[in-house]
């Protein structure tokens, strides 16, 4: 039966492990001069109703480094649910692809493609969660600090959906993450039940609170995200004031560990919730955790398409 991508959430710890180190084999063998062609004629469906810069090339990417090929469909181009329903774009594509990674508004509409396609459906992003995020995420953390359980991470900023998949993956490899939001922008109550649930069986710790100094005390990895989504830009000026006190800069990670590592999901809103200073210091793991998402994205295309 085919698989699907949607939230990690829907991941066992074991999968979850497997689906990295499979992550871990593929970039090692890309280091060393090239992997095989495991998806060799196979294709993925592109859908995007939001623009991207890591998400469309680092699958681009992963699909010509394993001899297949992506197609990129942009938002006027389908216009889901809009020009033709979620169903009807699913059965279509399914005839032509071999898989589909989808960026939506609505997570239903994520759930709906997987529902429909006869094909793996992968989620590129949605308003709930970002899963494939959250894995080139574990995996820079695991490389940098050789695992991930009891890692303690801070998270600052907007409850979206990167906190939410962070709070799944810590949850299913037992790392101690703390969250500081402003009260009105925490992550929604089924969000933190259903990550608890997911924490129970690896002994993982997450807390969510409202205090960025206390969040970032001894914290390992400290962890950011624009505050304004992409699709609440409406909102932007009333979030600027509410985050005004939960940006990463200098002052904040002198409380955290001496040689903590930063990341962002990017794009980067330099002077907001990260500085300059940060993005470009000696702390800064952006650009490897970039890099990741080219590999963990191979691992899951391999891992849906050929297992
Ligand atoms: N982090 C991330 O998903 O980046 P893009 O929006 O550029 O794809
Ligand atoms: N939270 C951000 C992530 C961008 C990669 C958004 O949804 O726009």
């Amino acid at each position: 039966m085919k698989r699907d991508l949607l939230t990690l959430a829907d991941q066992g710890p074991e999968a979850l492990g497997d689906l990295l180190a499979l992550a871990r084999a593929l970039k090692a063998e890309h280091a060393a001069g090239g992997i095989p062609p495991l998806l060799a004629g196979r294709t993925l469906g592109m859908i995007f109703q939001k623009p991207s810069l890591r998400t469309r090339v680092s699958f681009e990417m992963a699909m010509r480094h394993l001899g297949g090929h992506a197609l990129y469909l942009s938002p006027d181009e389908i216009r889901l649910g809009e020009r033709e329903s979620v169903p009807d774009v699913a059965r279509v594509l399914s005839r032509y692809v071999d898989a589909i990674m989808a960026r939506v508004f609505a997570h239903d509409h994520v759930v709906a493609l997987a529902q429909w396609a006869s094909v793996p459906v992968i989620n590129g992003l949605s308003d709930y969660s970002h899963p494939c995020q959250a894995l080139a995420d574990l995996l820079t953390i695991q490389e940098k600090l050789g695992t991930l359980s009891g890692v303690r991470l801070a998270y600052v900023g907007d409850g979206n959906n990167v906190l939410t998949s962070l709070l799944f993956g810590a949850a299913l490899t037992g790392m101690a993450l703390t969250a500081a939001t402003p009260p009105d922008y925490a992550p929604s109550p089924e969000v933190v039940s259903r990550a608890k649930a997911l924490a129970g069986p690896t002994g993982a710790s997450l807390q969510i609170g409202t205090d960025p100094a206390e969040a970032v005390a001894g914290a390992q990895v400290v962890y950011t995200d624009t505050w304004t989504s992409m699709g609440q830009e409406a909102e932007a000026a009333v979030r600027r004031d509410a985050f005004a006190d939960f940006q990463v800069n200098e002052a904040l990670l002198a409380g955290a560990s001496v040689d903590v590592g930063v990341m962002h999901c990017l794009p980067a809103h330099r002077g907001e919730e990260i500085t300059d200073a940060v993005v470009d210091g000696p702390h800064s793991w952006l650009f490897d955790q970039a890099e990741n998402r080219l590999h963990a994205q191979k691992a899951v295309l391999v891992d849906l398409l050929t297992r």
